[in-house]
């Protein structure tokens, strides 16, 4: 399985042709903050006395590549503790359109905040120096993961695959930061872990080197992060890259892996090392108008919001997930992906000192070996079910959020074979009549239930 992709670029001209002049959208789905809608069918027909106008751009603007959620050690080990039927079921539900369909997935690259077991690399060697990694082993976690990211393959070979490292063995590192002697090892580190995945017909798309390279953690985070600076990153970008392309590879190295309220960082990193030329941002500082700017700095640039965390039992509002989907695309993006695919109910899967409240997009309880599809799995399905890869954004005019949160946000797509459709929030209680012009053969009318996420098939 490669999962390498050529952009697809479609003509397009808002090529929704109707006799009449106005019209209610083809299809209409829902998922509601009362849980009462589940990615389901809506009525676009019923009264509402509140109205809103939106207007669709037709220009074509960046492609999509997808959407979806990562993959971490508490994934593997939760979704193997399914029955074989359930797995299956599951497997279904997230990654073919008979679920979800989701298209963009990332992958921790040894342990993270989300390991369940103890620490781990694959060549921890006991924290003794393992410089030629002679003791490198893709050991049982990294064989579960690899095991989960191959069976992925059956339901969907053609995934854009991320793998991010979270620290690198202990031995590599001294106060957090990469020991500069173990340089070479670090860099071979990867390709070691990449070819595992080749011996068995995977080539990851995409690699970071450093999951959140800014952040200084606490003792408790030794295991799962290590601090990079930018000048460091772009050393070692350049130094991984030639490695991976002598090994006749060709896995592309993404820059940053962080928030955008640093975009100094991946702007460093791209001016450095020549063969970056996309950036994985975070969601937690900086808000996602820097993506506007660094792709206006640097034409041609690619762009991903790569991790933004789920807590829907801490205080999660019902809009973040569509929010974290929505605003960095309309601020340029080509994807986006929750954090994490999955989580307990329980919450007992985290590594000490790691996120105790982080969530899937999938629930597994233990205790009866059973799991959830979460309120996030039906909003996230709200985009990446209909909105596939090579899809087209197009903008859509008439986006309004009041102090108060109460508005409307919205972002349209146009798919490779031409069909159109519009994800909107409405953010009321009440619901509302939106009329959405700028479609060629005149406006489509339809009411958007409160406190929903509604896709329309136009
Ligand atoms: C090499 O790794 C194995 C586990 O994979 C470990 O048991 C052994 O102690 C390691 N060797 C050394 C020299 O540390
Ligand atoms: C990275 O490699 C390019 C040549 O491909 C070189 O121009 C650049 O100086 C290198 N950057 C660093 C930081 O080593």
């Amino acid at each position: 399985m490669k999962l390498i992709h050529a952009l697809i670029i479609t003509t397009f001209g808002c090529s929704v042709s109707r006799a009449v002049t106005t019209a209610t959208p083809k299809e209409c789905f829902a998922t509601t903050e009362d849980r009462i809608k589940n990615l389901q069918p809506c009525s676009t027909t019923t009264d509402s006395q509140e109205t809103w106008t939106l207007n669709l751009d037709c220009e074509p603007l960046q492609a999509i590549d997808g959407f979806g959620a990562a993959w971490t050690d508490a994934t593997t080990f939760l979704f193997d503790q399914l029955s074989e039927s359930d797995q299956d079921k599951l497997m279904t539900d997230l990654f073919t359109t008979k679920g979800i369909g989701m298209e963009f997935m990332r992958m921790t690259i040894g342990q993270s905040d989300l390991t369940p077991d103890s620490r781990w690399s694959f060549d921890e060697n006991d924290g003794l120096p393992d410089k030629d990694l002679s003791n490198w082993s893709l050991t049982e976690q990294g064989e579960r993961m690899r095991k989960w990211i191959l069976r992925m393959g059956d339901y969907n070979p053609d995934i854009l695959l991320l793998g991010s490292q979270w620290s690198p063995p202990g031995w590599m590192k001294q106060n957090n930061n990469l020991r500069w002697e173990f340089r070479d090892s670090y860099v071979q580190y990867f390709v070691n872990f990449l070819q595992a995945y080749i011996t068995v017909g995977i080539e990851l798309d995409a690699i970071t080197l450093q999951n959140e390279p800014l952040h200084t953690a606490p003792l408790s985070g030794e295991a799962w992060t290590m601090f990079m600076d930018s000048e460091y990153a772009a050393i070692l970008s350049n130094a991984t890259f030639e490695a991976i392309r002598r090994e006749g590879l060709s896995t592309k190295i993404w820059a940053y892996d962080h928030n955008t309220d640093h975009p100094e960082y991946p702007q460093y990193v791209m001016d450095n090392s020549p063969s970056v030329d996309t950036v994985a941002w975070h969601c937690y500082g900086g808000g996602f108008s820097p993506l506007k700017d660094f792709a206006a700095a640097n034409p041609g640039v690619k762009q991903y919001m790569t991790e933004c965390w789920l807590h829907e039992t801490s205080g999660e509002g019902f809009f973040d997930l569509p929010q974290f989907i929505m605003r960095p695309i309309q601020n340029g993006a080509s994807g986006s992906l929750a954090w994490t695919l999955a989580g307990s109910v329980d919450l007992d899967v985290s590594y000490p000192g790691g996120c105790e409240q982080c969530t899937g997009i999938v629930q597994v309880n233990q205790k009866v070996a059973d799991y959830e599809l979460t309120g996030d799995y039906y909003k996230l399905g709200q985009f990446s079910k209909f909105v596939r890869k090579g899809a087209r954004y197009l903008h859509v005019d008439g986006d309004y959020v009041w102090d108060d949160g109460t508005g409307v946000e919205s972002a349209a797509f146009v798919n490779t074979d031409g069909s159109t459709v519009i994800v909107i929030m409405n953010k009321f209680q009440d619901d509302l009549t939106v009329t959405l012009g700028g479609v060629d053969g005149g406006d489509v009318v339809g009411v958007v239930q409160g406190r929903s996420v509604t896709t329309w098939l136009l």
